[in-house]
């Protein structure tokens, strides 16, 4: 049978455990979709630099159009980041019916909606699963396995990177700056780890969740946000002092269909579920009206737990593909969005 063949774009941290796992998990592959995957070409900006995969040299090129216009590749895996190029170049591959994956979440937050409408239009499938949470499927969770209820309140810890720095600094007194290189090290932080401390990666999870859990389109401009740059050790060892801990807490809530979003600093009780959240990890409580509380839990960051939110969606992609139902499931938010402020 025909293998699949996947145009890869990035080969850093998560592209590395993409390729990874589709090496290492072929037969389960196989078993679920019925046929070999391949990664056929791999985008990069560097050709000569070292990689953390063996990786056969003739398959990389700095030239995206060998990818996104290459009518052998059937799905485009995104793992480069970046904002208004790579939305160009998914655009592009959409235009080309490729079916697209990302873990890309400044993207999902800003043209979600719009690559969303493209992607349907053209018969083609746009899975997200890594941009929120790492390797927690929670989107999944959101859209499938919460289908029938009415979120009303999602609350926790999306990004990994700053769990990791106030962690060691509460607990090891470890300074700042370094925690904050060791992050960047194991591969949590972002390329420019800016948005990781100043909050709004964090914002954009929270934009992503709530317009999934609130069926309603929520701009990333409508997130209340504040990082963790001011907060010093003093500040985290007084709080444990207290019995209390420091993390960066994103919430969304809603009251009939109006909405508000924020993601900051938060003194939680020691004794709080999400303050025994450690590390890179990540966690959310999603509140429904029917369901009641329920959470989710996981790794939030890092190499092979973000590939596997990763080459899972590009499991769904072919999933469809093989009953020829691409590019029906994307969620379309149903209810227009009042922010709490508006009418107050
Ligand atoms: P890295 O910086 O480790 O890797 C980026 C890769 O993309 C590199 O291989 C780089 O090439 C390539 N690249 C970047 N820009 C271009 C360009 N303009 N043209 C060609 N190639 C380019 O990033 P990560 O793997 O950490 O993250 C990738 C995406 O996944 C981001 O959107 C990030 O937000 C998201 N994400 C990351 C997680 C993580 O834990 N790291 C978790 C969840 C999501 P070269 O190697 O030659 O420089
Ligand atoms: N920089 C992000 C984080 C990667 O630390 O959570 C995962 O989205």
């Amino acid at each position: 049978m025909e293998a699949i063949s996947i145009g890869l774009l990035g080969l850093g941290t998560v592209g590395s455990g993409v390729v990874k796992i589709i090496e290492r998990n072929q037969d389960k592959l196989m078993h679920q979709i019925g046929c070999p995957v391949k990664v056929s070409k791999i985008l990069v900006r560097e050709l000569d630099k070292e990689r953390e995969v063996e990786i056969n040299p003739e398959l990389l090129t700095a030239n995206p159009d060998d990818i996104l216009k290459n009518d052998n590749i059937d799905v485009v895996i995104e793992v480069m980041g970046g904002l208004e190029k790579t939305k160009e170049y998914l655009q592009e591959a959409i235009n080309h019916h490729k079916h697209i994956v990302t873990a890309n979440k400044d993207l999902m937050a800003v043209y979600g909606p719009e690559l969303l409408q493209s992607a349907s239009e053209n018969q083609c499938d746009l899975f997200y699963e890594a941009s929120v949470a790492g390797g927690i499927p929670i989107l999944r969770g959101l859209v499938d396995g919460l289908a029938s209820d009415r979120i009303t309140k999602m609350m926790g810890i999306v990004n990994g990177t700053t769990n990791f720095i106030l962690t060691k600094m509460s607990k090891e007194g470890s300074a700042y700056e370094e925690v904050l290189k060791e992050a960047q090290a194991l591969g949590y932080a972002e390329s420019d780890p800016t948005a990781d401390v100043e909050g709004l990666d964090a914002a954009r999870k929270m934009a992503i969740l709530s317009t999934l859990g609130f069926s309603m389109n929520i701009d990333l401009d409508d997130v209340k946000v504040n990082g963790i740059t001011e907060i010093t050790e003093e500040d985290l060892q007084y709080a444990k002092q207290l019995g209390y801990s420091m993390k960066l807490i994103g919430i969304a809530h809603r009251e009939g269909e109006k909405v508000e979003v924020s993601v900051q600093p938060t003194m939680l009780a020691e004794t709080h579920p999400l303050a025994g959240v450690q590390d890179e990890y990540n966690a959310v409580y999603v509140y429904g009206e029917a369901v009641g509380e329920t959470m989710f839990y996981g790794p939030g960051a890092g190499s092979l737990p973000t590939a596997t939110a990763v080459v899972s969606d590009l499991v769904a992609v072919m999933k469809n593909m093989r009953l020829g139902v691409n590019g029906r499931s994307a969620a379309v938010p149903q209810f227009e969005k009042k922010l709490k402020d508006d009418n107050e």
